[in-house]
């Protein structure tokens, strides 16, 4: 009889495998939630949870009188339960946040000081609410644009650039013990960068809380250029602030405008069939591009482990992802670690290993 195993080999762990370089983690909705299927991929290989639309301002703060927190409570329970994090997404953005906020019933634009209180309100309520739940918070999300000015948001036109350190000020009195970050996409992006950088340097500079800066990190098979990405992680860190990888996804297929790649959520084009190649599966040699650019990826995040204290995927598996429908709906992409079938991928496993080749 052949020796039994001295103990039945444990089922892999992404958070296993990564332990003491950095958490790992997804973005959730409440169907993730519900779901005993998904539970069970959560806790097996997640130690930290961002809410990917339930928190957000039009989700959990959809009229100035009515917060709807039944489905956040339950993301934060469950966390809790399974001692994993919550990163809280997002506190001020300019998209998914109801034009109530910025405007008058009569039409007419709000003022600096009604809209500052409407923020202090939302955050002191929201914030407030799971001050000693949450670990962070996506405090401020996508401010900038490419060249590294202030996006032109409400937010900004009406309050003016101190919007953003208005923000953080409220976040840090309503929850002391919270993480604080900026967070936005295409941050490897050298003018981008820098935009970031002075801001973190100006709050700093102002004594105002902020713990990192989350890059989205929504990349695809050839974009972009991952020594940007390593250059924007060096430049963060010097700054004495946590490095997060935050909404990590990678998508497979054609982009339909090049000049607008990255994440803005308001971009939305008429599905082209050549843009949707892989409509019934992924061909092998296109499952080995993805392992390839994931493996490159992570030799650089491996190596920087040490400035890099979380990496979260958005979104749990492939069939969930917003890739499938976003700039074209109705798309089919491979972007995740789990697929359309909700299994893990075979690459998945050698990512916490991935050295430079
Ligand atoms: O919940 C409603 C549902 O009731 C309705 O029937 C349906 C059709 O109108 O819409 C549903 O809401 C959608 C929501 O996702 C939940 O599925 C919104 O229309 C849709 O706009 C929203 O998209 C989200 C998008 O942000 C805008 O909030 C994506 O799921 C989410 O992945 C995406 O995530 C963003 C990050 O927050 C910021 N960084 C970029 C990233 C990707 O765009």
């Amino acid at each position: 009889m052949s020796e039994q195993k001295s103990e039945v080999e444990s089922p892999f762990s992404l958070k296993q495998a990564f332990e003491g370089k950095f958490v790992i983690g997804a973005a959730v909705n409440e169907h993730h939630i519900s779901s005993e299927a998904d539970n069970l991929l959560l806790t097996q290989h997640y130690n930290t949870l961002t809410p990917e639309n339930m928190m957000k301002w039009e989700e959990i703060h959809p009229t100035p009188t009515q917060f709807s927190f039944a489905r956040p409570d339950d993301l934060v329970s469950f966390a809790e339960l399974n001692n994993m994090q919550v990163v809280g997404h997002t506190l001020v953005w300019h998209s998914q946040t109801p034009d109530w906020v910025f405007h008058r019933e009569d039409g007419s634009r709000k003022s600096r000081e009604e809209l500052l209180l409407l923020m202090k309100n939302h955050i002191d309520t929201v914030a407030g609410r799971y001050k000693n739940r949450l670990y962070g918070w996506d405090v401020v999300n996508e401010a900038f644009n490419e060249d590294g000015s202030l996006r032109q948001s409400l937010w900004y036109e009406i309050i003016g650039e101190d919007f953003i350190e208005k923000a953080f000020e409220y976040a840090h009195e309503a929850a002391p013990k919270a993480k604080l970050y900026y967070n936005d996409y295409n941050l490897f992006k050298p003018a981008k960068r820098e935009g970031v950088v002075s801001l973190v340097k100006r709050l700093q500079s102002k004594g105002i809380k902020i713990d990192g800066v989350g890059m989205q990190a929504h990349y695809s098979l050839e974009h972009p250029d991952l020594k940007e990405v390593e250059d924007s992680i060096k430049a963060f860190s010097l700054l004495g602030v946590d490095v997060m990888l935050t909404e990590l996804d990678i998508s497979v297929l054609p982009f339909p405008d090049e000049n607008n790649m990255g994440a803005d959520v308001g971009l939305s084009i008429a599905l082209q069939d050549e843009f949707n190649p892989y409509s019934d599966s992924l061909p092998s040699n296109i499952q080995k591009e993805l392992a390839n650019r994931y493996q490159s990826l992570f030799a650089i995040v491996n190596r920087h482990s040490d400035k890099i204290s979380r990496v979260t995927f958005w979104g749990l598996h492939d069939g969930h992802s917003w890739r499938n429908d976003w700039p074209m709906p109705g798309r089919k992409d491979y972007p995740l670690l789990f697929g359309h079938d909700k299994g893990l991928k075979d690459f998945a496993r050698q990512l916490p290993f991935a050295e430079d080749k």
